[in-house]
């Protein structure tokens, strides 16, 4: 059982997906490990780690050569694994909705594509989210992002000069990025308020110190579908939200837009119009921006200013923190694949719940039915 750790190609990726630590478990476990040369550079972790932890280094082709399963942050493209042996897992955050033709390549290469994000959102599989474990540092960089763009303070300060009036921040969509938006912002001392669709979030919100605004008595505030996701509001809901996001907007400094549903565009949660209510000076920070955003006007991998107030959206978040995201994802990767590994056959063999959910291509085909549908 070969396992080829990729460094990746996309541009501004800065993640690797094993960590020496990961690598020692995995040869624990009797694997064999081949790193691709400077892997780890981008995010701290220097080939002579990975090589003291017991992995080969080695360049692409050597890497990818003979091997049984390829581990990447994002999907590689299909040409620069040539090599792998037939029926190869590709195990990665492989964006199976927006990469559509390379989920369709992998399939026609044989190989069998696992997509990390598809991961089931059961407890026995937490430790396995990438999701979850990339949105959490990307709320909390997503404060700092905000922090550093802000021409103010966050904490209130009486100073000798006068009082610094403390930041109003106002978190949209508390899923796992939100929490901890909200978390990070009250620890820089902010005043924090926050809402979402789920009204299982108000609780949630209220536990970490930060207010909940909520619309009441509309139709369809449960919003939650499957998995604990969001859903597609109803229009008279959409419209009791703007009303009540409108007025809240106006007065806020910070503004965290997370909100995302999934297999669909971000829901537009801030208008032009609401910008323009804002104080100059305020910061938005759009995380969903890549999923199409949930501010009008934000762009992605850029920080734009709209009617003074200065909208941030940069791209991969996750990777503006490569260290700590690089070893988070790894683990996930680790922990899911050891979760299956059969001792005598020295490989994983998945159950029917993740393996369903997570593999897109088997046998030269597509047969993810989230794909199919
Ligand atoms: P997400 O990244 O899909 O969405 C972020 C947030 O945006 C969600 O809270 C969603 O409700 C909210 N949202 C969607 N449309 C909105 C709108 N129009 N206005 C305001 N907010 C809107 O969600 P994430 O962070 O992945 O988490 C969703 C849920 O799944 C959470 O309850 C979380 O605790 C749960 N979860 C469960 C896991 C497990 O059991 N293995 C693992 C990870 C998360």
């Amino acid at each position: 059982m070969k396992i080829a750790v990729l460094k990746e190609q996309a541009a501004g990726e800065a993640r690797v997906a094993a960590t020496p630590e990961t690598v020692k478990k995995f040869i624990g476990l009797g694997a064999q490990v081949a790193v691709e040369a400077g892997a780890g550079l981008t995010a701290s972790v220097a080939d002579a780690d990975y090589a003291a932890a017991g992995a080969s280094l080695a360049d692409r082709a050597a890497t990818v050569a003979g091997a049984d399963i390829v581990l990447g942050v994002q999907g590689p493209d299909v040409a620069s694994i040539a090599g792998v042996n037939p029926g190869a897992w590709i195990v990665a955050g492989l964006n199976p909705f927006g990469e559509r033709a390379r989920v369709d390549a992998y399939a026609a290469a044989g190989y069998e594509a696992l997509a990390m994000e598809f991961m089931p959102r059961i407890t026995r599989a937490q430790s396995m989210d990438i999701l979850s474990s990339q949105s959490n540092l990307s709320g909390y960089k997503a404060v700092l992002d905000a922090a550093s763009e802000y021409g103010k303070a966050f904490p209130m300060m009486m100073t000798a000069a006068g009082t610094v009036s403390a930041a109003r921040a106002f978190i949209m969509g508390v899923g796992v990025a939100g929490l901890q938006a909200i978390a990070t912002a009250r620890r820089l001392g902010a005043q924090v308020s926050a809402t979402d669709v789920r009204a299982a979030t108000k609780e949630q919100i209220e536990s970490l110190g930060a207010k909940a605004i909520f619309v009441e008595k509309v139709a369809g505030i449960e919003g939650e579908g499957s998995g604990g996701y969001a859903t597609e509001m109803s229009d008279e809901y959409k419209a009791a939200q703007a009303e009540l996001v409108s007025s809240h907007i106006a007065k806020q400094d910070i503004v965290i837009t997370t909100a995302l549903i999934p297999g669909r565009p971000a829901p537009r949660l801030i208008t032009d119009a609401q910008i323009a209510s804002m104080k100059p000076g305020s910061v938005i920070v759009d995380l969903a921006v890549e999923q199409g955003g949930n501010v009008e006007g934000a762009v992605a991998g850029e920080v734009v200013v709209r009617h003074g107030v200065k909208i941030v959206g940069h791209r991969n978040v996750p990777s503006r923190l490569a260290t700590d995201t690089s070893a988070l994802f790894s683990r996930n990767l680790f922990n899911f694949l050891s979760a299956f590994w059969d001792k005598e056959k020295g490989a994983p063999v998945l159950d029917e719940e993740i393996g369903n959910a997570i593999r897109l291509t088997q046998g030269g085909k597509v047969v993810n039915e989230r794909l199919l549908g």
